[in-house]
């Protein structure tokens, strides 16, 4: 499914309406009243319809630009193609690989909806992200810690849909006591060792 847009998008209502419920809930805390040329970052853009359609009209009067990256070729052929411009480019890059040269302190605003999980090196992660954020930057992203990872092993196991799932990847925090907690201490050393002394 995440190697065709096409499919995907099919089925992505409730996602995007829960992405649309993150933007209006949690942007006000981190939006920037004073930036007049705003420059975003949509990792795990997927199909581009979430980048358009639900971050964009949040940012649409600031903004310089925004760029949606994915993983997947086919998604940003499918996203560049249908929802492409001049304020919004998409690109194929790993964000748990290296940083792409040009995307260095880049970026006032990084979002990820339902994408981060996909990473197990969650550190890593979080390092590449700190380094694509202006200094004064901010993230705001969603994603699953437990309980999904939960519902889909128990239907992995079950066999029935084994046509359908060819593996099962547990999530970075499946077997995390206190998810909050790892994340808030990993960005916490991340920070700290980001601070000049
Ligand atoms: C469930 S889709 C979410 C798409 C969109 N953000 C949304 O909310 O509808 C997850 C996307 O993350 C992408 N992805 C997974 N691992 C990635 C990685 N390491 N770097 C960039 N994108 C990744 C997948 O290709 C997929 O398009």
């Amino acid at each position: 499914m995440m190697n065709k847009p096409e499919s995907y998008i099919k089925i992505t209502d409730r996602c995007e309406m829960f992405n649309r419920h993150v933007m209006e809930n949690y942007f006000p805390f981190i939006r920037h009243n004073n930036k007049k040329t705003i420059s975003a970052l949509d990792i795990g853009c997927g199909p581009g319809n979430s980048t358009h359609d639900v971050i964009l009209p949040y940012i649409e009067q600031d903004v310089f630009e925004i760029i949606g990256i994915d993983i997947s070729p086919s998604m940003i052929d499918y996203a560049s193609k249908n929802y492409g411009g001049n304020q919004i480019t998409f690109k194929e890059v790993n964000v748990a690989e290296i940083v792409p040269e040009d995307f260095i302190e880049r970026f006032d605003y990084i979002f990820s909806f339902c994408t981060l999980h996909w990473i197990q090196d969650q550190r890593k992660l979080y390092s590449n992200a700190l380094k694509m954020l202006k200094p004064n930057g901010s993230l705001l992203v969603s994603y699953a810690a437990t309980d999904t990872c939960d519902i889909f092993q128990k239907v992995y196991k079950t066999g029935k849909y084994a046509d359908f799932i060819s593996h099962f990847n547990y999530f970075p925090f499946q077997n995390t006591h206190n998810p909050k907690e790892v994340l808030f201490r990993i960005l916490q050393d991340l920070l700290r060792s980001r601070r000049p002394c």
